[in-house]
């Protein structure tokens, strides 16, 4: 399937899970890619790098924390004079730490909203600048379900997930006129290492499939489709909006 001609998304989180899943899923589709995580994740990041470059793609590799806005800048800087262009956007890098908010601590409230938020609005400033140029761009921000209506012991987190929503919705007003478009997606319960972390035990998973219309848990593949759509033609006229991909677990 080749739907992207001459297309480069930038993926940050890429070193495993759903962020590995969707930086080799766009290059099956045709994107050249450049991934992007912590300095301490490069071997996951290579293994992306092999299996994007294994499809026949470019994949442009950069290490960067993104609740750090100078090497954010830097990075995105090195990518654009590598690749020339940024066509899509997916703010995937994310932390949970999970703990009820009566015991919360400071460390893990700030880290969340730095990274989670804070990390994700340095993204979108470094890159919105060459898409504003080119007038033609779509970001993707990976929200949550958690964010919607917030789960015990993720308060912190779902705070940090409602404000990227509405980060989403305000930043798509504002580069609209740039032919620029903006959306959320909000994962369910996806196998992953942060999924196993909501998941735990063997009853816990019963009792989230049970939660899903669909009756199964997620898996990193099921965003791919999504992600693609929200970044392709396809969804034009599509800006500002925040997509459940949850298996029929929240329906607001
Ligand atoms: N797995 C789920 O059930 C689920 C559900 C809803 C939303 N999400 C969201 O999806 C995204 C990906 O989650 P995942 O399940 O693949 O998690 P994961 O923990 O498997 O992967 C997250 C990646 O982000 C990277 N990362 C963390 N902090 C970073 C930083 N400061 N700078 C750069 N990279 C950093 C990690 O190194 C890791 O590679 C996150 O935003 C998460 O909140 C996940």
């Amino acid at each position: 399937m080749t739907q992207a001609g001459n297309k480069v998304a930038l993926v940050t989180g890429a070193a495993r899970g759903i962020g590995r899943a969707l930086a080799v899923g766009f290059s099956e589709a045709g994107y050249d890619v450049a991934i992007s995580d912590l300095k301490s994740q490069i071997d996951g990041l290579q293994e992306t790098q092999a299996a994007i470059e294994r499809n026949g793609r470019a994949a442009y590799l950069q290490t960067m924390d993104v609740s750090d806005k100078k090497d954010v800048q830097s990075a995105v800087k090195r990518v654009l004079s590598e690749a020339k262009h940024i066509d899509v956007l997916i703010n995937n890098a994310g932390i949970l730490r999970p703990s009820t908010l009566d015991v919360l601590s400071e460390e893990d409230f700030d880290a969340t909203m730095n990274i989670n938020v804070k990390g994700l609005l340095f993204c979108c400033q470094a890159v919105l600048p060459s898409m504003q140029a080119r007038r033609a761009g779509s970001i993707i921000n990976i929200a949550s379900i958690a964010g919607r209506g917030g789960i015990p012991t993720q308060g912190h987190y779902a705070a940090s997930k409602a404000s990227v929503i509405t980060l989403t919705r305000v930043l798509s007003q504002e580069v609209g006129t740039f032919g620029i478009r903006v959306n959320a997606i909000c994962p369910g319960v996806i196998v992953t290492e942060m999924g196993r972390k909501v998941l735990g035990t063997e009853e816990q998973q019963r009792h989230w499939m049970s939660l899903a219309a669909l009756s199964r848990l997620g898996d990193p593949q099921d965003l791919i489709g999504p992600a693609l759509f929200l970044s392709s033609e396809q969804s034009a006229y599509v800006t500002g909006q925040a997509l459940n991909v949850c298996g029929g677990t929240s329906f607001d």
